[in-house]
């Protein structure tokens, strides 16, 4: 068996984590957060999302925070838009990259979106089509490829007929999505092939919610099969306020320290990355969920005490 021998990460923590905050993260904090990501080495940083704010309050300051950011040559910044009205308004944010959301199961995109698959479908593809004409790459997030907590568990070929959907209306990458982390390696192998049908190996990704603590083990499943494109997010933050009981994505420190372990070559500096996990996480007033995070800031507070 052959790894890949370089992944890409895209950290998701300023728009899957926060979106689902309960306290009022101010653009600022987002901000900043942005910028120590893009410091710590990420390529790709999903910074919000452009969808009604009466559905996601948490999401209502994306063109403050757009607008807030210094970019940094080399650094994709991308964003979620579920519909035309989204599209337009993430325009004049300039965004290297938007995001259409549709679900693998029929009960999640009416409760995510109001709409059922195909209407998303029918939705999304002036979105594509405008996205392209303007040279934004699309991506495609697929939610609910291995369970939905509406429907139970999902079959391979409901992700399949998902992806097809996605690649006849022009979407150019496919992310698979656990949403709410009941996925085992076998099971998102299958929702990963089933998506191999119509997409190539470097336009799939992974998007591995945690909620069962098998986020880890599926990414490891996924790179067995030579996907070598994650999103994560940076202490572990995420959920979606329309899949109750999920907890965040899989840590982005998490998955570096592995694939480091693995000498899996990233970018990414992990003492820097930890700060940004530190920095998001005492602003929220609880510990990170990533365990990477909390033995090397344990270690650092040990190393700390003994030079004392
Ligand atoms: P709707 O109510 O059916 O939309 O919502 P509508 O077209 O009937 O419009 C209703 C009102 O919303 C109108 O305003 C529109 O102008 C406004 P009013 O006339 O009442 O004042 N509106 C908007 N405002 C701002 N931006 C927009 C927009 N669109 C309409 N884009 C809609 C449909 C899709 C808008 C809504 O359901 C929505 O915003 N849903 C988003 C839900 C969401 O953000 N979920 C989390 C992200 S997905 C996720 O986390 C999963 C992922 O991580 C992968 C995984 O883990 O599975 C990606
Ligand atoms: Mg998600």
């Amino acid at each position: 068996m052959r790894y890949p021998s370089r992944v890409k990460l895209v950290d998701v923590g300023p728009r899957d984590g926060l979106q689902n905050e309960k306290q009022t993260v101010p653009a600022a904090v987002k901000i900043e957060l942005v910028h120590r990501l893009q410091a710590a080495g990420l390529r790709e940083i999903e910074v919000t999302s452009f969808v009604s704010p009466k559905w996601v309050p948490q999401m209502g300051d994306n063109a403050e925070v757009m607008a807030g950011i210094t970019r940094q040559p080399g650094v994709r910044y991308s964003v979620l838009t579920p519909n035309m009205r989204g599209f337009e308004s993430a325009l004049a944010s300039r965004p290297d990259e938007i995001v259409v959301f549709a679900a693998a199961s029929e009960a999640f995109s009416q409760r995510n979106i109001n709409c059922s698959i195909a209407e998303s479908i029918e939705r999304f593809a002036p979105v594509v089509e405008a996205a392209r004409a303007a040279g934004i790459y699309v991506r495609g997030a697929m939610s609910c490829t291995v369970g939905c907590p509406y429907e139970g568990e999902i079959a391979p070929e409901r992700v399949g007929y998902l992806a097809g959907l996605m690649k006849g209306i022009g979407v150019q990458h496919v992310g698979v999505a656990d949403t709410i982390g009941v996925g085992t390696p076998i099971k998102v192998q299958r929702a990963l092939e089933a998506t191999l049908a119509h997409f190539a190996l470097d336009d799939v990704s992974g998007h591995f919610h945690d909620t069962y603590g098998q986020a880890l083990v599926n990414t490891l499943a996924s790179l067995e099969m030579g996907v070598w494109q994650f999103d994560t997010s940076v202490a572990g933050l995420g959920g979606c306020p329309y899949a109750k009981g999920a907890t965040g994505n899989v840590a982005t420190e998490d998955v570096v320290y592995m694939l480091q372990g693995m000498g899996i070559e990233t970018g990414i500096d992990l003492d820097a990355l930890i700060d940004a996990g530190q920095y998001i996480s005492d602003f929220l007033g609880r510990p990170t969920q990533s365990r990477v995070a909390k033995a090397l800031l344990a270690k650092r507070e040990a190393s700390a005490c003994d030079a004392v």
